[in-house]
């Protein structure tokens, strides 16, 4: 049953999502056509049948997601991609046989069946099977992919808990799946082939470094300013808040400890109080430090300050994608 609230922003009562665990339910609501928030080991997804048009209409409306940003198509198993796309290169079989189930995306051509709306008219699709307990049951039970962005508006932080998506989806879907908080926190990483090269989009949960481990060098292109894949918007995953990205002590000399928060690495600093500052990890640790990133970044989001002073993370593993995550999303940067 969902529960009734008011919101202020909206002419009536609404319905807000019920939270749960019921695989079952989630499984009928989305043969039924309806969106579903799931867990996946990254960050949490809204998912559709990719097959249904309607759905996948309402996955773009939902997030208030401009309609050339194209979905990731998450499968049960590597078994079912040539369901979906015409042509999966060798290299493509040794990475999916290496880290499927896995936060790893796939860049494929794509077959006609794959509605034009889910790839944004393009002729490749992305794909990736996912590696979350609850998601992957569900996935077995359904007869379909599932397209499946990030669950959260267009351009705001990901969710990495299930109550992240009922604070700004909820009113908007019928039932969110809870898997706990993500282990891996931060997207899946984007690869594709340019004349049969493997080429980073997005960098993500699997390091450059282990996927190079396994097929050699890779080109990385996700810097580029002109997005070629739309992953690459440089405005994403931004808190509502000033974030600032420099030496958090010259932050604090030159703008003062009045009205703001901090988000370090591992570092704690005493000229400002310990309610207005997060450790991604004490210990120094990245998978750690990702693993808390967006849910540190809505903390202090919701804090009563004015700005957000951060600094980059070291530059290898998963420090990539996070420096990633935190140049989107900030409205200053002063390298140091
Ligand atoms: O970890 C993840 O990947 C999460 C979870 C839910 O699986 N999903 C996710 O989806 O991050 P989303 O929609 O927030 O980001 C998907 C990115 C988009 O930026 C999109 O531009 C890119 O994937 N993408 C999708 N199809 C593409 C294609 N055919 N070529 C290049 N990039 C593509
Ligand atoms: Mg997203």
């Amino acid at each position: 049953m969902a529960n009734w609230v008011f919101d202020l922003n909206l002419p009536k009562y609404v319905a807000m999502a019920t939270i749960g665990t019921d695989i079952q339910k989630a499984a009928n609501e989305l043969k039924r056509g309806n969106l579903v928030g799931i867990p996946t080991e990254t960050v949490y997804g809204l998912a559709g049948n990719v097959f249904d048009t309607e759905a996948v209409t309402r996955i773009f409306e939902v997030k208030n997601r401009p309609s050339f940003d194209p979905l990731i198509v998450h499968l049960s198993s590597a078994e079912h991609l040539g369901r979906i796309v015409t042509e999966i290169p060798e290299t493509a079989k040794i990475l999916a046989a290496h880290f499927w189930p896995g936060p790893l995306t796939l860049v494929l051509p794509r077959k006609d069946v794959v509605p034009d709306l889910v790839t944004s008219g393009l002729p490749t699709v992305a794909v990736r099977v996912p590696d979350h307990p609850v998601t992957r049951e569900l996935l077995d039970c359904l007869p379909f992919p599932l397209a499946c962005p990030s669950a959260n508006p267009f351009g705001y932080v990901s969710p990495t808990t299930a109550s992240h998506v009922s604070d700004q989806l909820g009113s908007l879907i019928d039932y969110i799946l809870d898997g706990g908080p993500c282990r891996v926190g931060i997207e899946s990483t984007i690869l594709g082939f340019e004349d049969k090269l493997p080429v980073i989009y997005r960098p993500g949960g699997i390091s450059i470094e282990e996927i190079e481990k396994v097929v050699g060098r890779t080109l990385v292109k996700s810097s580029f300013s002109k997005p070629l894949a739309p992953g690459m918007f440089k405005s994403h995953y931004a808190p509502a808040k000033s974030l600032m990205i420099g030496n958090i002590n010259e932050l604090i000399t030159r703008y003062g400890t009045k009205q703001s928060g901090i988000l370090s690495f591992k570092d704690h600093f005493d000229q400002v109080a310990d309610e207005y500052q997060i450790r991604l990890s004490p210990e120094g640790n990245l998978a750690q430090a990702a693993q808390n990133l967006f849910a540190s970044l809505r903390k202090l989001d919701a804090m009563d300050i004015r700005y957000i002073f951060t600094e980059l993370v070291p530059d290898y593993g998963l420090g990539v994608a996070i420096n990633n995550r935190l140049r989107r999303a900030a409205s200053k940067l002063i390298e140091t």
